[in-house]
């Protein structure tokens, strides 16, 4: 088989512009092994976007970064990635603003990225694309030459047919991801989904290999940073307090306005519990330009003062409310610390805060995950307590049967999960895909062909 040369990732996120979020934790752990380049967005926002690639080292990896243009920047990530692809791509049509010009400028800055790559490759290069800022770039590199085997990720989900058929432009959309040489999803759901769709929509178009890659995370390095001293330690050693923690990026996909109903409901039927566990919701805020989000961080704002007015008291707070992106050596202490992880999207990719969870748990007292099972992770992690993030009822049920699991029971749910993220780990997330994009490289001389769009 061919060797492969350097494995060039393009994604919107950077390490020069990191944020909260599964894709920019996720990639940095998968590349630690690899000799890599990897091209996106450098965080800043300029007016004289043109031709300014900045490049730097960390590791054995090199960024190349570059800079947009506000107006640029604001159609293609607030306009159409964020204020189309994902709340569709999450069945919130609800939420979707469309806007012909938000579309151009997705379509633009996929060009322009594309022109600001290609002088940065080499031929023995394997582009790896990440995510629903980037469909139709494979179609933007090859319309300009591109001839480098290009595989795709999607970590968010992929949405079903009936949906996916609301979003305007969605055919011209399908068939710029097919100009990719490899699809990947992290479900088999997603990857069904999408191969339907295309049938549906466009069955005139050779659809690339697809597959499902379920995204994991590194198991033994996320315990060892959660055995090290506390930064900070929430709740007393005796657990005289229980601790339930959640970790999400502001986000509406999260579940936040549902789960705090749910515990709402649990403290009103449960008053014995009073005094005697915490919520702690940690909730970096997210894409703040865009008008959804504003909206949730006000409707939460409001649910937590009326948690706290109901049923704090000076002694005891039933729920800490803190809007904060935290170091991982702070956070993973945390993790470890609490009886419950409550983790209940209304629908996502995979979840990376699931994973990262179970792996902080010390494996002889391990606290319990409470998962919503609309969560990629659900698939997998069977060692969990799944719930329906709609019902607070069942949510509240889950709560305190997690509050109350008697040790037996978490360590062998525990254990089913750990052997879970062993097998399934960030490191032969990487070698899969990889391995499957070099294996098409390696047999197929010809390139997809190039497709419509702009
Ligand atoms: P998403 O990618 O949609 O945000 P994931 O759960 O897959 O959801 O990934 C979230 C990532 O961001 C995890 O690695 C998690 O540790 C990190 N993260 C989330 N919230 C915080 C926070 N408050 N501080 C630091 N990291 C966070
Ligand atoms: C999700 C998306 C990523 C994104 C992250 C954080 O994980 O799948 O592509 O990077 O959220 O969101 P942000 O908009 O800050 O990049």
């Amino acid at each position: 088989m061919k060797k492969h040369g350097r494995v060039v990732i393009v994604a919107n996120r950077t390490p020069a512009a990191k944020s909260a979020g599964g894709l920019a934790s996720g990639l940095l752990d998968a590349l630690r092994r690899e000799r890599s380049l990897w091209f996106g967005w450098n965080g800043e926002l300029r007016e004289d976007d043109g031709n300014c690639v900045q490049l730097f080292s960390c590791d054995r990896l090199t960024v190349a970064a570059i800079p947009l243009s506000p107006e640029a920047h604001n159609r293609y990530y607030n306009g159409f990635a964020n204020g189309v692809l994902w709340p569709a791509f999450h069945h919130r049509l609800d939420l979707m603003r469309f806007s012909d010009d938000d579309y151009t400028g997705y379509l633009e800055v996929n060009r322009h990225m594309a022109a600001q790559l290609r002088p940065l490759l080499q031929d023995d290069d394997l582009i790896w694309v990440h995510d629903y800022h980037l469909l139709p770039f494979a179609g933007m590199c090859r319309r300009q030459g591109i001839r480098q085997r290009m595989g795709f990720f999607l970590h968010i989900p992929f949405p079903v047919p009936s949906v996916a058929q609301a979003i305007p432009r969605i055919d011209e959309l399908l068939d710029e991801m097919c100009a990719y040489d490899l699809l990947g999803f992290q479900t088999e759901d997603d990857r069904k989904a999408f191969v339907n769709l295309c049938r549906e929509r466009r069955p005139q178009i050779r659809v690339p290999n697809t597959g499902g890659y379920p995204i994991g995370v590194d198991p033994l390095a996320l315990q060892a940073e959660a055995e090290a001293e506390p930064v900070v330690q929430l709740w007393p050693r005796d657990r005289s307090i229980r601790g339930i923690i959640s970790v999400d990026r502001l986000d509406y996909t999260k579940g936040l306005p549902e789960r705090f109903k749910a515990y709402a409901l649990l403290l009103e039927q449960h008053p014995e519990l009073h005094g005697t566990m915490q919520l702690v919701q940690i909730a970096p805020p997210s894409r703040t330009d865009v008008p959804a989000y504003v909206d949730l961080h006000h409707e939460l704002t409001g649910l937590a003062g009326e948690i706290l007015g109901k049923y704090g008291d000076l002694e005891w707070q039933p729920l800490v409310y803190v809007e904060r992106q935290l170091d991982r050596p702070v956070l993973m202490p945390l993790y470890r610390q609490a009886r419950v992880g409550l983790v209940t999207p209304l629908r996502d990719g995979m979840n990376l805060v699931a994973k990262e969870f179970v792996a902080a748990q010390d494996p002889a007292d391990p606290g319990v995950l409470v998962l919503s099972r609309f969560a990629g992770a659900a698939c997998q992690l069977d060692g969990a307590l799944l719930v329906n993030p709609h019902d607070p009822g069942e949510m509240a049920q889950a709560m305190l049967q997690a509050l109350s699991m008697p040790h037996a029971e978490r360590v062998a749910r525990y254990r089913r999960m750990w052997a879970v993220l062993c097998a399934s780990d960030i490191e032969g997330w990487r070698v899969r895909y990889l391995k499957d994009l070099e294996a098409l490289a390696a047999t197929e001389e010809t390139l997809a062909p190039a497709t419509a769009g702009a």
